[in-house]
């Protein structure tokens, strides 16, 4: 199969690396131009090389979601370059738990750079992307939630948490406004995924503590994740829209 986004545009945000990166060789695989946005501009170069390198169509562009002009220029060169927009994936995000911990434990500043990053850069995503979707004709909106914003966990990241829980609202808000124009909207709970986000902060002791806590026994892999973006993005989800599709090796049914 390599024909499940064919003839469509997909942003990516946060292609750098993790998730986005598979997504990126993902989308392009099944035929999808894709533009991968990255705040690290290397990095976002090295996943279009990747594409490239396996037959695909990408284009790297280098910004900050949390700042609107950066979003906006993004996507106005994804546009120009591909001549379309079909798939807003709004990958990007960021989990410092050195920093965002409890709300007794955090700092306003790095409170509001978490909030401005994982739900405003979402709000500048949307608002510059879904237009383009509209004069195409419809399309997909992917938004990346987490398994944190449906339980409570002891060691907090609370900003994280706030930001992937309003996701979950902003979800249902635009699958509802936007139906009409034949654009659904969807938002995938990610379990504990190995991915560079989690690097740092996945000791022996915690990994250990994962594979026992998690009915399937194991972390997920980027790929996994990925999978699961590209079947919202694809015509195969057609009748879904508003849905949360929770990806936690059973985390949560627990
Ligand atoms: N890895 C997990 O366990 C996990 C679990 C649940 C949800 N998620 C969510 O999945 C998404 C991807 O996570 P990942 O694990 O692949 O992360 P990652 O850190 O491996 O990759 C994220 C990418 O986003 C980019 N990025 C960071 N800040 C940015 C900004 N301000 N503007 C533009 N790009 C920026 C980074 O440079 C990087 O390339 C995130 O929204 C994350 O919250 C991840």
């Amino acid at each position: 199969m390599a024909d499940r986004l064919r003839g469509k545009v997909a942003l990516i945000t946060g292609a750098g690396m993790g998730i986005g990166r598979e997504a990126a060789v993902l989308f392009a695989r099944e035929g999808a131009r894709v533009i991968a946005g990255d705040i690290n501009g290397a990095a976002a170069q090295e996943t279009v090389r990747v594409v490239e390198a396996a037959g695909g169509q990408a284009l790297a562009v280098t910004g900050d979601v949390a700042l609107e002009a950066d979003v906006e220029r993004m996507v106005a060169d994804g546009v120009r370059r591909f001549g379309a927009l079909h798939v807003l994936y709004a990958n990007a995000g960021v989990l410092w738990k050195d920093r965002d911990r409890s709300v007794l434990e955090t700092d306003a500043d790095w409170w509001d750079r978490v909030m401005a990053i994982n739900l405003k850069g979402v709000f500048w995503l949307t608002k510059h992307g879904i237009p383009h979707l509209q004069r195409a004709g419809g399309g997909s909106i992917v938004l990346m939630g987490s398994v944190s914003a449906l339980v409570g966990f002891t060691r907090a990241q609370d900003a994280y948490t706030c930001a992937k829980g309003a996701l979950i609202s902003l979800t249902r808000s635009l699958a509802i406004q936007f139906a009409k124009d034949g654009i659904r909207c969807n938002i995938i709970h990610p379990g504990i995924v190995d991915t560079p986000l989690q690097a740092p902060y996945l000791t022996e002791e915690l990994r250990r503590e994962f594979r026992a806590g998690i009915p399937l026994g194991r972390i997920a892999e980027p790929r996994e994740i990925a999978n699961v973006a590209l079947f919202l993005a694809s015509d195969e989800a057609s009748f879904m829209t508003g849905a949360e599709l929770v990806v936690d090796g059973g985390f949560t049914a627990g």
